[in-house]
């Protein structure tokens, strides 16, 4: 039976990873929306089209993701991780559709020495984080039948990602500033991708951690150096540098080892698990 899924957010870098997977699959009907087809902020039109179309699924891939501009100025645009969400999982209630959204390791302090396992303490360290913990708990809240996929850093999908701003800047000749004490699983988006369709595939309930495994995390310098010497570039450009006495453009308290644990997800797809350095050098080629 053809299963139909509808994509919001569809335009994202990692909505266009999963649009492309589910697009391949002969039995999967795919409705992408990008928010000037659906803007999930407007409760109205999230219950219509959910009503029109009759998807059995949908995958949530909208969202605000920049941590730094969430402390300030950007702030209301972080309603797209809570209240948008929240339209989701009411129209997913009312309609009784399967809900999977994404989630991020900013819901942890990043204070624990071994990885976290899904259902361990949230403590949000900012707003960001708190956005994305407030959208899980709309969720758990008005659903069951719902899947949340915690990641970390994203890389690859076609636009702009740590991957580029570290080729730009040091293709260029300018020194970069990397935090040598921030602790982070680098993950390609095309594995996300993978990982999420595989997921919805098996209608997997509850919350997942997907990331390319990193262990207990690899230091942001140490991913920015590996990048610069994959990329045939001058890696003494880049300064190791601890997180406090980084610009970003006002006060951010951030996880500094956030890692999310893997094992729920090995147990199910140990295949799509892979190191982060393989992972990049298969993107980066
Ligand atoms: N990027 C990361 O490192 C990272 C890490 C962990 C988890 N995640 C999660 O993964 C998901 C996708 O992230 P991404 O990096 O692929 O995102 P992205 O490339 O930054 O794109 C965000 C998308 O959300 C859309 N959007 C914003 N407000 C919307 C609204 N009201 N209605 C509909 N669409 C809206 C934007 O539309 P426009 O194109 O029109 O602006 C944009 O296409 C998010 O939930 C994010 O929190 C990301």
């Amino acid at each position: 039976m053809l299963r139909k899924i509808m994509v919001t957010g569809a335009c994202s870098n990692l909505g266009r990873s999963v649009v492309q997977l589910l697009e391949i699959q002969s039995n999967i009907e795919v409705v992408a929306l990008a928010q000037d087809e659906l803007d999930i902020l407007d409760e109205e039109m999230v219950l219509l089209t959910v009503e029109r179309l009759k998807p059995s699924t949908i995958i949530n891939c909208a969202g605000f993701n920049d941590v730094a501009a969430a402390e300030s100025r950007l702030a209301t645009k972080l309603e797209v991780n809570t209240r948008g969400l929240c339209n989701l999982a009411r129209a997913a209630a009312k309609f009784k559709v399967y809900l999977c959204s994404f989630s991020s390791k900013y819901v942890f302090n990043g204070k624990n020495s071994d990885p976290y396992d899904e259902d361990d303490d949230k403590w949000p360290l900012n707003q960001y984080g708190n956005s994305k913990h407030g959208g899980e708990e709309m969720v758990a809240n008005q659903l069951e039948n719902y899947l949340i996929i915690r990641s970390d850093l994203l890389y690859g999908g076609g636009g702009e990602d740590w991957v580029s701003r570290i080729k730009e800047e040091l293709g260029a000749g300018r020194s970069l500033a990397v935090s040598d004490d921030f602790f982070i699983a680098p993950t390609y988006i095309g594995d996300l991708a993978a990982a999420a369709v595989a997921l919805v595939s098996e209608w997997a309930a509850g919350v997942y951690h997907y990331t390319n495994d990193a262990g207990n995390g690899v230091s942001c310098y140490e991913f920015a150096r590996t990048v610069a010497e994959r990329a045939g570039l001058d890696s003494s450009l880049l300064k190791p540098t601890p997180m406090a006495e980084i610009d970003f453009g006002g006060p951010l308290n951030l996880p500094e080892r956030a890692i999310l644990g893997l094992d729920q997800f090995k147990k199910i797809f140990p295949s799509l698990v892979r190191p982060w350095q393989e992972a990049l050098a298969s993107y980066m080629g």
